[in-house]
C-alpha cells in the first residue's frame, strides 16, 4: 500500500540529501585520515549495507570490504544485553587496517562485543565509524572515531536501520511514532 510505511512516521530527522552530504563528507575525512593506509570495512549487517554503499563511493582509495553479523536486538526498541555472531567474517584481519562501519550505537553493547572480538585476531589497527550515535543511551564506554550525526534518545527507522525487520529501505532517517511498537 504506498504511503504506508510513510504513515508510521513521527518525524522526519534526516532527509536523503543531508545524508548524502554527511556521509560524502565522512568519507572524504576518513580517506585522508588513512594517507596511504588501506582501509578494510568490516561491516556490522544489515543495518549498516546503506551506509557502506555511500560510505565506500565517497572514499577514492583502494580499500576492501567484509560483512560481520550480530544479533543484538529482537522486536522489541530495546538492547537485551545478549549479543551472539550469526555470520563471520570471511577472511583474516590479520595485519589489516580494520574500519568497523556500524549503523548507529545505542547502549554500545554490540560494539563493545565486536571489538574485543576483532582485536583478539591482531589487525593492525581497529576504528570505529557509525552514521548514527544515540549517546543518551550509553551503558559502556566505546571509543568512536567518527559519528555522522548525534541524534536525541529515540527509536529510529530508515537508512538500513530497522523495526522488526521493516522500514530498512527508507531513504530517510525517521522517529517512528509509538503507537507503531507500543512503546
Ligand atoms: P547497542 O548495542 O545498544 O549499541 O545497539 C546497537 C544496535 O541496536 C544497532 O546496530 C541497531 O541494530 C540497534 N538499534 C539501536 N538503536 C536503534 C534505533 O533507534 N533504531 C533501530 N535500531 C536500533
Amino acid at each position: 500500500m504506498p504511503g504506508a510505511m510513510h504513515d508510521d512516521i513521527e518525524q522526519v530527522l534526516f532527509t536523503p540529501e543531508q545524508i548524502q552530504t554527511r556521509v560524502k563528507e565522512l568519507g572524504r575525512q576518513i580517506m585522508q585520515d588513512y594517507d596511504g593506509r588501506e582501509p578494510h570495512l568490516v561491516t556490522i549487517v544489515k543495518g549498516s549495507i546503506p551506509f557502506l554503499a555511500d560510505l565506500m563511493r565517497a572514499m577514492e582509495i583502494p580499500l576492501s570490504l567484509d560483512l560481520l553479523g550480530v544479533a543484538s536486538y529482537g522486536a522489541g526498541t530495546t538492547s537485551s544485553g545478549e549479543v551472539r555472531l550469526t555470520k563471520d567474517l570471511d577472511d583474516s584481519i590479520e595485519g589489516r587496517h580494520v574500519l568497523v562501519v556500524e549503523d548507529i550505537i545505542d547502549t554500545g553493547l554490540t560494539l563493545a562485543y565486536v571489538l574485543r572480538n576483532l582485536r583478539q585476531r591482531a589487525p593492525a589497527s581497529v576504528r570505529v565509524v557509525t552514521f548514527l550515535d544515540k549517546p543518551a543511551g550509553r551503558a559502556t564506554t566505546i571509543p568512536v572515531d567518527y559519528i555522522g550525526f548525534t541524534i536525541p534518545d529515540a527509536f529510529v527507522i530508515g537508512y538500513g536501520l530497522d523495526w522488526n525487520q521493516r522500514y530498512r529501505n527508507l531513504p530517510y532517517v525517521g522517529i517512528l511514532k509509538r503507537d507503531v511498537y507500543g512503546g
